[in-house]
């Protein structure tokens, strides 16, 4: 019996594949007709997240409809400070909103609820045996500053200054914060793998506000410990991290945080990432989710201007952050024929 190759995980074991798998971040959402439906039935996004019927069924829409490579999971970063027992609430055009963590002391209340994400765990088992043995399916995480800035924050939005202004002022305290959530993220994204995620995202999209020390002691250093704690469990599932905004630091982010693959913001050139990252890392991206949006011909261009510098070494073509509500649908089934023609 020969076993079917998924495209995905190939690359991200340091194959070059033509045409390159294709997945976009923020696949399932608002944009589809067809999550709208779903999403009306229930009032509350994270009660969407926590019913594993609909968290399958909105995970599984993109896929039909576009055969991407790759599913993700259907929930949120927000979920861990969930988990711990902090009050996040979404609200309509407003965004997530959290009880702020303000000192030490706040700390303390924060308690990993084992049972609470479970259903999170039983629609991956779900959505596994849904998806054909070609189509991978990526669990995923926020990284602990990322989820730092909005537990401390209580919304995103800003500059994340408060957040910013505890790392410094009191970094013994916040270094306590990170180290509850590399241990609650490790445990989160091992129980993903365990209930059949066959790759891991972990999105820092604020390490772009991190000062060059602080990005060491915040960003790299915790999703170092974060990838040492799954490789003990999970030596070979393949490991992907996205911190947004982060320029030149890419490449030691690369280099030192023990990732298979990188995912690349739209701020970063495909030719510097083909140098610098790809003899590294498979690097994923980075088409501007704004390019999307407009379509047409300036989107071949920049698809193919991606393919020609990035396509002759390990690579997963996506956006360079989620894709934007207002993307007409026809858009993405174009970009992913534009993909698999051309290469
Ligand atoms: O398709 C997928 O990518 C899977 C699901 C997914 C969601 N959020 C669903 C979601 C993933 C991977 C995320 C990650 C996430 N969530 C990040 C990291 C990636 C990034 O965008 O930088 C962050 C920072 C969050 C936090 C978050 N969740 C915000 C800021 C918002 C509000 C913004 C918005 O688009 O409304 C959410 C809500 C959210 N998460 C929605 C979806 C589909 C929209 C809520 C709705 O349908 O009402």
């Amino acid at each position: 019996m020969s076993v079917i190759e998924k495209p995905f995980l190939q690359v991200l074991r340091g194959e070059c594949l033509s045409p390159p798998p294709i997945w976009l971040m923020r696949q399932a959402g608002r944009y589809l007709p067809e999550y709208r439906e779903v999403r009306k039935k229930i009032g509350n996004f994270l009660e969407l997240c926590y019913t594993p019927e609909l968290a399958v069924e909105v995970t599984l829409q993109p896929i039909r409809r576009f055969s991407f490579d790759a599913a993700i999971i259907f929930s949120d970063i927000l979920v861990v400070p969930d988990a711990l027992g902090q009050e996040v609430a979404f609200r309509e055009g407003e965004g997530p909103v959290l009880k702020k963590l303000n000192d030490k002391a706040d700390l303390k209340k924060l308690v990993w609820q084992e049972r609470k994400l479970d259903p999170v765990y039983e629609a991956i088992e779900e959505t596994r045996r849904e998806l054909s043995d070609e189509t991978a399916l990526i669990g995923f995480a926020g990284a602990p500053w990322t989820l730092a800035a909005y537990m401390i924050e209580g919304r995103g939005g800003g500059g994340f200054e408060r957040a910013k202004h505890w790392a410094d002022e009191a970094p013994d305290s916040f270094s306590e914060l990170m180290a509850i959530l590399v241990e609650s993220v490790s445990h989160h994204l091992v129980r993903q793998i365990e209930s059949g995620a066959d790759a891991i995202q972990i999105f820092d999209s604020w390490a772009g506000l991190l000062s060059p020390s602080q990005f060491e002691r915040w960003c790299l250093a915790p999703t170092q410990a974060i990838v040492k704690k799954i490789r003990n469990v999970f030596p070979e599932v393949p490991l992907l991290g996205f911190p947004r905004g982060v320029d030149q630091h890419y490449e030691i982010y690369a280099e030192t945080c023990g990732l298979d693959g990188v995912s690349i913001d739209t701020d970063v050139s495909p030719k510097w990432a083909a140098e610098k990252l790809q003899p590294k890392v498979c690097v994923q991206g980075n088409l501007s989710p704004k390019t999307l949006i407009e379509g047409g011909r300036n989107m071949d261009l920049e698809v193919d201007a991606i393919l020609e510098n990035l396509g002759d070494g390990p690579f997963i073509f996506n956006l360079g952050h989620g894709v934007d509500l207002k993307t007409p649908p026809e858009h993405v089934a174009e970009l992913v024929e534009r993909v698999r023609k051309k290469a």
